[in-house]
Parts: C-alpha cells; sequence; structure tokens
C-alpha cells in the first residue's frame, strides 16, 4: 500500500423533509414554474423547519458517511466543515458537530461558499498526505434559507437546504484522490456576497431593514464567471492527473443552474450524459451540492471502477476549484 494514497472510505448525505415546489413559489412572489426551469433547471427544493441548524443537517450526513466507512466517530482524527451558513459566528460549526456525533478530535470551519466542499477535499488530501492525520470528516453543510429574502424572487427560486459528508484516509482499496486544484479573487466578493452580519457591518435595525442581512448577486456576472472559471479548474486538473477533460468518465459540479453546467459541458467539449446533475430537486445547496451530488452518483451507479471522476466548483469569494478521482 502507497503511504500516500488517499481514498475516499465512505459517503453520506442528508436532506430536509420538506419540499419547496417552483409551483409553491409561485404562490409567494411573482415567478412561474416555467420562468424557474427553463432559467435554472430547477423544479424543487428541500427547506428546512425553523430551528433546524447547519450541524443537524451535517451531522446526520456524518454519521452515514462514518458507517459506510465502517468507522466510529472516535477514530476520527480532524474535522472540516465547509459551510456558508454556519450555526453561529463562534463556536465553530465543526465543533458542534463533534459533539453532536461523539467524536474526540480537532474540528473547524472553512468559508468557500459554494466551493466549500472542493476546498475542503484538498485540504484532508493535504493533511493526510503529510502524515498528520489518518481519519479526516469533511462535510459542507447549508441552511441556505436563511440568507434567502423570500421576497427576492431573482435570488430565493435558486436555492435549497442540504447537507454531504465524506470520511477520507488512507487505504489500499475505494476512490483515490489523486489531486486538487483550487482558486480565488478577491477583486470580484462583490458580485455575490451577505453584506451585513460580519465585523465589517454587524447586524443593526437599520441594515435589517434594507435587506443587507440577505444575499445579493449580481447573477448575469456570477453567470459568466462561473463558466470561465469551472472550464479554468477542469483543465488545470485534468493537466494534474495527466490526462484530457476528453477521459473524464463523470464531472460531479456545483449544481447552481443547468444552463451553467451546459454551458460548462460545451466548453470542455464533455458530452452533458457525462456530466452528474440533480439540479431539478435540490437547487443550489452551496457546499452541500458538490459532495450530494457524488454521495448519489455513487449511490446510483453511475461511477465504476477506474473511472476519473472530476469535482467542479465555483461560489461566492470569488472562489473555485476542482478535485480529480480515481473511482
Ligand atoms: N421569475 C420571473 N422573472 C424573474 C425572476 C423570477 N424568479 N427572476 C428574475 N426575473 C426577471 C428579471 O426581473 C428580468 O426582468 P426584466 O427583463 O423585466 O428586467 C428577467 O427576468 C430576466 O432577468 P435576468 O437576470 O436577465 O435573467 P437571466 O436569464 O440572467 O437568469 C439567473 C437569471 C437564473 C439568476 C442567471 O443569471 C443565473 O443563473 N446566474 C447565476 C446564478 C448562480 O449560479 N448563482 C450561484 C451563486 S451562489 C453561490 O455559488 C454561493
Amino acid at each position: 500500500m502507497k503511504s500516500s494514497s488517499v481514498r475516499i472510505l465512505g459517503l453520506g448525505a442528508f436532506v430536509p423533509e420538506k419540499v419547496l415546489t417552483n409551483f409553491d413559489l409561485e404562490k409567494m412572489v411573482d415567478t412561474s414554474d416555467e420562468w424557474i426551469r427553463t432559467r435554472t433547471g430547477i423544479q424543487e427544493r428541500h427547506i428546512a423547519e425553523p430551528g433546524t441548524a447547519a450541524s443537524d443537517l451535517g451531522a446526520k450526513a456524518a454519521l452515514e458517511a462514518l458507517a459506510q466507512a465502517n468507522l466510529k466517530a472516535t477514530q476520527i482524527d480532524l474535522i472540516i466543515v465547509a459551510t456558508a451558513t454556519p450555526d453561529m459566528t463562534f463556536p465553530s460549526t465543526g465543533c458542534v458537530i463533534q459533539q453532536k456525533i461523539g467524536a474526540v478530535c480537532p474540528a473547524f470551519d472553512l468559508s468557500a461558499a459554494c466551493s466549500g466542499f472542493v476546498y475542503g477535499l484538498s485540504v484532508a488530501e493535504a493533511y493526510i498526505r503529510s502524515g498528520l492525520h489518518k481519519h479526516i470528516l469533511v462535510i459542507g453543510t447549508e441552511i441556505t434559507s436563511s440568507f434567502i429574502d423570500w421576497k427576492d424572487r431573482a435570488t430565493c427560486v435558486l436555492f435549497g437546504d442540504g447537507a454531504g459528508a465524506a470520511v477520507l484516509g488512507v487505504s489500499d482499496k475505494g476512490p483515490e484522490l489523486l489531486g486538487s486544484y483550487l482558486g480565488s479573487d478577491g477583486e470580484q466578493a462583490d458580485i455575490l456576497k451577505v453584506p451585513a452580519g460580519g465585523s465589517a457591518l454587524p447586524l443593526t435595525s437599520e441594515n435589517i431593514k434594507e435587506g443587507l442581512q440577505y444575499l445579493k448577486m449580481s447573477g448575469g456576472d456570477v453567470f459568466k464567471i462561473a463558466v470561465r472559471t469551472m472550464d479554468e479548474a477542469i483543465q488545470k486538473i485534468c493537466q494534474c492527473a495527466q490526462i484530457t477533460p476528453a477521459q473524464i468518465d463523470c464531472l460531479i459540479p456545483h449544481q447552481a443552474n443547468l444552463r451553467i453546467l451546459q454551458a460548462v459541458a460545451d466548453r470542455v467539449k464533455l458530452p452533458i450524459e457525462k456530466v452528474f446533475i440533480n439540479v431539478e430537486r435540490y437547487g443550489n445547496m452551496s457546499a452541500a451540492s458538490t459532495v450530494v451530488a457524488l454521495y448519489e452518483a455513487a449511490k446510483f451507479g453511475k461511477l465504476k471502477n477506474g473511472q476519473h471522476v472530476v469535482l467542479v466548483a465555483f461560489g461566492g469569494g470569488l472562489t473555485w476549484g476542482a478535485n480529480i478521482i480515481r473511482w
């Protein structure tokens, strides 16, 4: 066994029970199922009940990933939680999940918006290769409904809540993480952000009245940059694994919008049949999106031994990145 072989030992996912369809949204804002489907591909999304925290969803996904890995929570020696909707400013959602699942190890949160899980895999890969940690739980979990303005039709139709988790470790069998590539550009911070609630603009009754606690997005700009950066990340990760994009067997992208995924597939000349898509059922689950898609692709038997599987994402920051896995 190569001591540096980083493998995925288990995967888990959890979404809240409540489903919000496009037809439900028609009753809430001036929109239509037809507009949402043709512009985004989304048909429904899952929304958590009030009082549910990102850690609740993340803990459930983590327990499933641990069971699949045949490991106890006490055998995990690091927890990384990617989220843009932490339970609170601190303690970290990582620490809350550590307590909920009964782990005894360091835990921290990672902030890279929708690219969070891809970033998290890269961090876990580096820790494992360094020999510092043996079994790492990487979780992407979001209550995106907590930063949604339900009166803003331009954004409220796009998002959903959910969580996914992966256990990574050194092993002689299982899908092997071959490499990761990350990018970011703070120059573009303003096109996708939640302006208030941090130290730059603490919440006040005035800025709450202005709705600055909600997600703001320049949709057209995000669309163009998302396509360009995901193309770049795919090219770079293929170079890293010494393959061409045509040799990707399954592309698992961040599920923001079906039209973005079609544009990325066109740009890298990959048949759309090789792109795993579940945006129609979940909308954009931010950091949970790529890991839930990976979980479903594996569960539905889409991934076969020896295949090249590429995860790719973009998000607020801006951030983007990719991971390549030999299944
Ligand atoms: N229902 C009906 N009409 C709508 C809706 C809606 N839900 N939302 C906007 N419109 C209207 C607009 O008001 C506009 O009307 P107007 O022409 O009278 O002004 C018209 O539809 C067209 O609006 P556009 O914004 O030009 O629509 P576009 O085709 O660009 O689609 C969309 C908008 C879907 C948001 C697209 O720009 C997009 O997908 N962008 C990327 C979004 C994204 O991926 N975000 C992810 C970021 S989150 C993250 O990664 C952390």
